[in-house]
């Protein structure tokens, strides 16, 4: 996940894209750059911050430019690595959001063809493969438009040339906005760098490539053209910091389907048995909402091919390391937590190999393990883990299915889907029931119990009210004393072994006077007749259940949270890495 800026006009581009790239820092900060075009083609980019950085860059001259913020995924932050990436001829320059899956075999290909590459990036094949097209095409949208079908994965790319004046944007799985301006018009991620200059938008779709000059904006789809409708935005200034969400929690819950298709399509596939080989076991050490992911995935992990899997919160584990062997995976989001960096480091002295998993290129874990698999979550701002967690579970899939000796699946391919019909759900119900509780049950059973772990921690982080997460048959031996009208129990009952089971709890947790909002299927009508609040979930695969749950889990704790006027993405004495036993 990256920012880009481009612009095109009367005025002078440098200025208006540093400006914008400093908004869109939350989606990536680990190096800027820019490239503008007069009678040369200018570039100026490096390692850090714009915010912290940007006399040079706003200097260059020229009324065309291009403009990125990054959020290192192939190659570490430095200046070579930093976006725009410039041809062999020097005359084009390129900008880049996304990930090229399959640029290992095009970079091989185009080495063998001559070019130089000057970075690690997968961004970099794009603009020598534009260079190639445009040796043979008429000019710079056809040249492009020759070389996207070569492209797999995510991109939303911006390109300018020394010998035109416009600019290209094309789409694929990445946002891109074009925002129109009088005599000028923009392109970015998103509308934040935008809306001071312009409140008319285009919103491009998948497969989509546009020519933007001064005054025209083409459209084409499969060489075809196509309108787009222009859409009015109506942002404060407020709004722009946080891309239209009121907090960068309901953003970054937003950002899931993203994320987890990123991360599933990422992982390589390829070269993972050869972190893995074959363990006997395998241990996770985490802390937080990572601890919960390892838990769902020792359930899964089991299930699925009987390796034995031992969950250990990574704080426990440096000061009372059980007999650990073979293989320690890390959990951690930040890369930098300190009990979790205590955790794996113990387990080195036991000879164990160690596998971080972590959203975070260049963190501390990374260069405290034997080896490292990256989420592409992007940044996660607020202090509530969501996307994250999201995707670390598309990772532990990955490594599930190869330790079980299986493809990724057309389920885990389409799991994005199912999380985008739930964000569209309306809790208000289960919302005005929560937010009146002091004490709240959430219970499951198999691997919806961790995500009962899960929802309830993200209940009392941001609302404050208490909540603790049990596996529902446990609810009798203590927690049943507490219960009456006051405390809200949330039920995870989904179609499968423990629906059953789970039936009867939810019966005896009602007899006892305790409102019940159960999460299940859909069409379920045996479910929704007994208890108080019904929410509904697409019937869907057993994961992806578990993601859909997620999703309304994190809804609730965040609607609840600002229904009470809690502060979301800062909540009291929670820090986003704990860096500190
Ligand atoms: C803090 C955060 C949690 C997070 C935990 C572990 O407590 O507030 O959201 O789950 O740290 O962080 P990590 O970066 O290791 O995943």
């Amino acid at each position: 996940m990256c920012g880009i800026v481009g612009y095109i006009g009367r005025r002078e581009a440098a200025p208006i894209i540093v400006e914008g790239l400093k908004k869109l820092e939350y989606r990536g900060y680990d190096s800027f750059g820019i490239a503008t075009l007069d009678n040369t083609l200018h570039l100026d980019k490096h390692k850090g911050r714009i915010s912290e950085n940007p006399q040079v860059a706003s200097l260059l001259k020229g009324k065309i430019g291009v403009g990125h913020t990054r959020w290192a995924t192939h190659g570490i932050p430095n200046d070579a690595n930093a976006h725009p990436h410039i041809d062999c001829t020097g005359k084009i320059a390129l900008v880049h959001n996304g990930i090229i899956e399959n640029f290992t075999e095009l970079r091989r290909q185009l080495l063998s063809r001559g070019h130089l590459f000057k970075s690690e990036t997968d961004t970099e094949v794009i603009v020598h493969l534009i260079e190639e097209a445009y040796g043979r095409k008429r000019n710079l949208l056809d040249a492009v438009q020759e070389v996207l079908p070569l492209l797999e994965g995510s991109y939303a790319i911006l390109v300018i040339s020394l010998t035109e004046e416009r600019l290209i944007a094309a789409r694929n799985a990445s946002p891109l906005v074009i925002g129109i301006g009088d005599g000028e018009n923009f392109a970015a991620s998103d509308m934040t760098p935008i809306i001071e200059h312009t409140e008319r938008a285009v919103f491009l779709e998948d497969g989509d490539i546009a020519s933007i000059t001064r005054g025209k904006i083409e459209i084409f789809n499969k060489n075809n053209p196509v309108s787009r409708p222009v859409e009015l935005i109506d942002w404060s200034q407020e709004d722009v910091k946080k891309g239209g969400y009121p907090h960068f929690m309901l953003k970054e819950i937003y950002e899931q389907p993203q994320a987890l298709y990123n991360t599933i399509r990422s992982v390589d596939m390829d070269n993972l048995p050869k972190i893995l080989r074959n363990p006997q076991s395998v241990t996770v050490v985490a802390c937080g909402s990572s601890f919960h992911a390892g838990l769902i995935f020792k359930y899964l992990l089991e299930g699925a091919c009987g390796i034995p899997a031992r969950m250990e919160y990574a704080s426990e584990f440096k000061y009372f390391p059980p007999p650990v062997e073979d293989l320690v995976i890390g959990i951690t989001q930040s890369g930098e937590t300190a009990d979790t960096l205590a955790a794996l480091r113990q387990a080195k002295t036991h000879n164990c190999r160690t596998l971080a998993i972590t959203n975070v290129l260049g963190s501390t874990i990374c260069r405290t393990v034997d080896n490292t698999i990256f989420m592409r979550a992007g940044p996660e701002i607020s202090v509530a883990a969501t996307k994250s967690f999201v995707a670390q579970l598309a990772v532990l899939m990955q490594v599930i299915n190869c330790l079980c000796g299986r493809k990724c699946d057309d389920i885990l391919q389409h799991a994005h889907q199912a999380i985008e019909e739930v964000l569209l759900m309306d809790l208000t119900d289960a919302v005005n029931l929560c937010k009146g509780a002091s004490d709240i049950f959430y219970v499951g059973r198999g691997p919806f119990y961790p995500l009962c772990l899960e929802g309830a921690l993200k209940m009392k982080e941001i609302s404050y009210i208490h909540a603790e997460g049990y596996a529902a048959g446990e609810l009798k031996h203590g927690p049943f004393a507490l219960l009456s009208q006051e405390t809200p129990v949330i039920a995870l009952c989904m179609p499968g072994e423990t629906y059953g089971v789970m039936v009867s709890n939810i019966k005896e947790m009602k007899a006892r006077g305790a409102p019940v909002i159960a999460i299940g299927c859909r069409t379920d009508t045996e479910l929704s007749d007994i208890v108080d609040i019904f929410i509904g979930l697409p019937k869907t695969p057993m994961f992806v259940q578990v993601l859909t749950t997620l999703v309304v889990l994190q809804l609730l704790a965040y609607h609840t949270a600002v229904s009470l006027g809690c502060d979301i993405d800062k909540p009291r004495n929670l820090a986003k890495s704990v860096t500190v036993e």
